[in-house]
């Protein structure tokens, strides 16, 4: 899939290299169309200008190299050289979670547009894929198009993104729908240019306007963080009667009005969008009147948490009660498998609290252990599984990477201090950790099968 070079190919800029950014412009380089990348972070553009892409993601670091082969794609800090350049202007920079509030802190996004805007020469889309509250696109489409030179020949549209860390080659290149939010039919064409190969290849496209497009983003990840909140509740019920979450989720799956995806119980989700979108979400709502529509999110937010500490309670039962002195390994740092990524992390928020709560917690994760160790320089780390488990009471696994679904609970057995093990994702098989002499525990699944 690739574009044939025509007068009506746009030229493209990214603004902010961070996972969303880096991906895009990457993958829109290797498209075939001629992108400009900016980032105000010098190391980060001399990194990817050297074909170091500085995160992990499967298969980007070769995505990469092709479009750097290409000659397509170059890296700047010249904000003046992006706005000559572009005819299109993708902002990709992050929205976190304010310090004080549950609503998202847009001055990246504010600040990408006041540097942009007052060397906007000529006619151009600026395009927001960040994950902002409604209404923000509306605003700022004002205020860009009154600092701009170029004036109303300057407009925003707003084409969220929805890619997966570990994913985010495909869900770039053959992503399951877009969704351009325009104020103009010249922004609708502009960006079926901006986007022909896809649409060429089928992606299905939704036109919207700006609000509706902002709000597709957060009711998706919504939807997706209530449908993990649910099974996660469903699990709570099992664990006061008896039943098994594992079993119950799978015969819901065979339903395929209700499907088995997001349907997977444990200590449930984290990373850098679904817990503070939907926060983002609450906050927005209520700001609108309308917090009452949202206010299960609340809800879903809690269950989320209630997990961690259960997962707590868990490793505290496994150790007899108390966790003081107790030797902990943890199996997963990253928020999920396939990622470096440790932001709101579930694993590491659990071994935060057991670290607090006594234990001695030794973490190992294939791939997150630096950002691990800056965010918690209190836990320690070990260069692979069995090192993390060497003397352990009680065993952890918190992020469900494939390395330790295969791990042999006779070869761990030999290691640990205990056999006791929390299996917090669901994977390992209840039997073959009994048959060898494990403690099995699990979320929403009973003491003993
Ligand atoms: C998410 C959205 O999927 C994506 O569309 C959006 O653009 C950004 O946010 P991502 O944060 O990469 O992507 O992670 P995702 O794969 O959606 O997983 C989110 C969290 O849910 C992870 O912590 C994962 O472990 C957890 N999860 C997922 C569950 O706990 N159970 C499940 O069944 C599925």
């Amino acid at each position: 899939m690739s574009v044939t070079p025509t007068i009506d190919q746009p030229r493209l800029t990214v603004i902010g290299t961070g996972y969303l950014g880096a991906t895009h412009a990457i993958c829109m380089a290797v498209l075939g169309y001629e992108v400009l990348a900016l980032d105000r972070d010098h190391a980060k553009i001399e990194a990817l200008a050297a074909g170091v892409v500085p995160f992990h993601e499967p298969g980007l670091p070769e995505m990469l190299r092709k479009a750097l082969d290409s000659g397509r794609l170059r890296f700047t800090t010249d904000v003046a050289e992006v706005a000559a350049f572009g005819d299109v202007h993708f902002v990709c920079t992050g929205t976190p979670q304010l310090p004080d509030s549950l609503g998202a802190d847009l001055s990246q996004v504010e600040e990408v547009l006041r540097s942009l805007a007052p060397y906007l020469f000529r006619p151009c889309l600026v395009v927001g894929k960040s994950t902002v509250p409604v209404g923000t696109a509306a605003r700022l489409h004002g205020i860009l198009q009154a600092a701009a030179p170029c004036g109303s020949d300057v407009e925003l549209a707003w084409n969220p993104e929805f890619l997966r860390e570990g994913h985010a080659i495909e869900d770039t290149l053959h992503p399951s729908r877009l969704v351009f939010g325009v104020v103009s039919e010249r922004a609708r064409r502009l960006l079926e240019d901006t986007f022909r190969p896809l649409l060429d290849a089928g992606v299905p496209t939704v036109v919207t306007d700006l609000a509706t497009a902002e709000l597709v983003k957060v009711a998706a990840n919504s939807f997706l963080a209530t449908k993990i909140s649910f099974i996660n509740a469903m699990a709570e019920v099992c664990e006061t009667t008896g039943a098994d979450v594992s079993d119950l989720a799978s015969a819901l799956a065979y339903d395929d009005r209700i499907g088995g995806r997001f349907l997977k119980p444990g200590l449930g989700f984290g990373g850098g969008c679904l817990p503070k979108d939907i926060r983002a979400f609450i906050h927005r709502a209520e700001e609108l009147g309308t917090g009452q529509s949202v206010s299960f999110l609340r809800e879903v937010d809690a269950i989320n948490q209630r997990r961690r500490r259960r997962t707590v309670d868990l490793v505290r039962e496994q150790a007899g009660g108390d966790l003081r002195g107790v030797r902990v390994c943890v199996l997963g740092a990253a928020f999920k498998p396939h990622s470096d990524d440790t932001r709101d992390a579930p694993a590491l928020d659990v071994a935060a609290q057991l670290h607090a709560a006594g234990a001695h917690v030794v973490v190992f994760d294939p791939q997150a252990i630096e950002n691990a160790r800056r965010s918690h320089p209190q836990l320690e780390f070990a260069g692979t599984a069995l090192e993390a488990a060497e003397g352990a009471q009680v065993v952890a696994l918190l992020t469900e990477w494939d390395q330790f679904r295969g791990i042999d609970p006779r070869v761990l057995g030999r290691v640990v201090g205990a056999r006791a093990v929390v299996d917090a994702r669901n994977v390992l098989d209840a039997g073959t950790w009994r048959d060898a002499g494990w403690r099995y525990r699990a979320l929403g699944r009973a003491a003993a099968a």
